[in-house]
């Protein structure tokens, strides 16, 4: 199933396209499901129609609905926090910071994650549209399940290994002994958790996964879109098309009004290249707000061309491949490649922490689990090129012999 995620800055018109969008696919042939994870929830006010957490179906292979991540509780994600907290004030973390420290990755967050994959593995549909928050939030988001997960196996005794290296960390600290032992029901709560989250970035970080950049023509919108697309790439997601929302028509009209569609258009032509791979789709400025689903599908018609097979075909084929994360060979060497679009030199940071590589872009920062034969290697360079991070390992002969 196809997974087609909407973010970018608030008010740019997320909603309206990722409503717009469903409803084109829908009378192309393509049965689609719109799904709202913003807390804000316009999504029912611009398809007109009251909506709830279970999807109502709005027209024959239409459905919509608003992700509601309190209907499932904080059954998990509570217990685990508990004992987090416990575990850093024992390890004499100031009660406060452990508070900040446990509360970072957010409840709802994580149980609107888990509510979008159940939506996705139900795979009644062929494509899910999802409106997601504003960009830093969505960010957040969509970093989580990895963040998390590292979280989850450094700080509960998920594995042996795990349990031990958190033994020495304590000991260095004051002494194992006081450190909590997490209590049966934390253990369970959090393997729970731990496996949910694995599914999670399976079901929305898959192939047939892509982020889609509403962005309106103005210098700063564009700004912050850009640096939207370098910290998706960084956390393995692909962009795969980013949508120039309310511009002006050229048509007719008075000299105000083609003055304001010539300079639109000489802003978008500039940075169309710097968006590629992905493709630039263009949204033209409403008479009116577009709200309903025939107004919307007027919208996505200058969008995306008449309803149809071509846009069924569109809207489903899977993103290029060629923008993600992979590891080449060369010779002895591996290269690990990773595309960061429009990422600079001097906000990019790289080191090696024991099995994981640590990238930070600006404030973004990820955690990468090596794959297994990458452990064995040194890093011995990298380099920033044409948009994307090479990281060159070289066999360590010393951990190759190991048995
Ligand atoms: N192409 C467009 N033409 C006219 N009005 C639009 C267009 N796109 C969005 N709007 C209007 O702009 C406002 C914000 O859009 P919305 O989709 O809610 O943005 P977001 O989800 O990014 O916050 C809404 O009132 C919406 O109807
Ligand atoms: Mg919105």
């Amino acid at each position: 199933m196809r997974v087609l995620l909407f973010t970018g800055k608030g008010g740019v018109g997320k909603t309206t396209i990722a409503a717009a969008t469903a409803v084109h696919a829908a009378r192309s042939g393509v049965k689609t499901l719109v799904a709202s994870a913003d807390a804000a929830h316009s999504l029912a006010d611009c398809l007109d129609r009251p909506l709830g957490p279970e999807p109502v179906e709005l027209e024959p292979g239409l459905s919509a609905v608003h992700v509601d991540a309190r209907a499932r509780g904080e059954r998990s994600w509570r217990a685990v926090q508990e004992y987090l907290l416990g575990v850093l004030e024992a390890l004499g973390v100031d009660p406060l910071v452990a508070e900040e420290l446990t509360v970072l990755p957010g409840a709802e967050e994580v149980l609107a994650l888990l509510e979008i994959r159940d939506l996705v593995d139900r795979a009644d549909h062929d494509l899910v549209v999802v409106d997601c928050a504003p960009s830093a939030e969505t960010l957040r988001l969509l970093a989580l399940p990895e963040a998390l997960n590292r979280y989850l196996e450094l700080s509960l005794p998920v594995e042996r290994r795990v349990r031990r290296a958190m033994a020495a960390g304590a000991r260095a600290v004051r002494g194992a002994d006081l450190v909590p032992r997490p209590r049966d029901h934390v253990v369970e709560a959090a393997e729970r958790l731990h496996a949910e989250l694995s599914g999670v970035r399976e079901a929305i970080a898959g192939p047939l996964t892509s982020v889609r950049l509403v962005l309106t023509p103005e210098a700063l919108v564009i700004a912050e879109a850009r640096r939207t697309l370098t910290a998706l790439a960084l956390y393995g997601y692909t962009v795969d098309g980013v949508v120039a929302n309310r511009l002006v028509p050229a048509d007719g009209g008075d000299g105000w009004r083609a003055g304001w569609a010539r300079a639109q258009a000489e802003r978008l032509a500039e940075v169309e290249p710097s968006f590629a791979p992905a493709r630039l789709l263009r949204a033209e400025y409403a008479a009116g707000e577009p709200v309903g689903v025939e107004a919307l599908a007027d919208l996505a018609e200058h969008v995306y061309g008449a309803a149809g097979t071509g846009a069924a075909q569109m809207l489903l084929a899977p993103p290029d491949a060629a923008a993600r994360l992979r590891v080449d060979r060369d010779g002895d060497e591996f290269v690990l490649v990773l595309p960061l679009p429009q990422a600079r030199r001097d906000e990019l940071s790289l080191a090696r922490v024991g099995d994981d590589l640590c990238l930070q872009v600006a404030s973004h920062r990820r955690s990468l689990a090596l794959p297994s034969a990458l452990r064995r290697c040194v890093v011995v360079g990298a380099r920033l090129r044409d948009g994307e991070l090479a990281v060159r390992f070289r066999p360590d002969p010393a951990l190759w012999r190991a048995p």
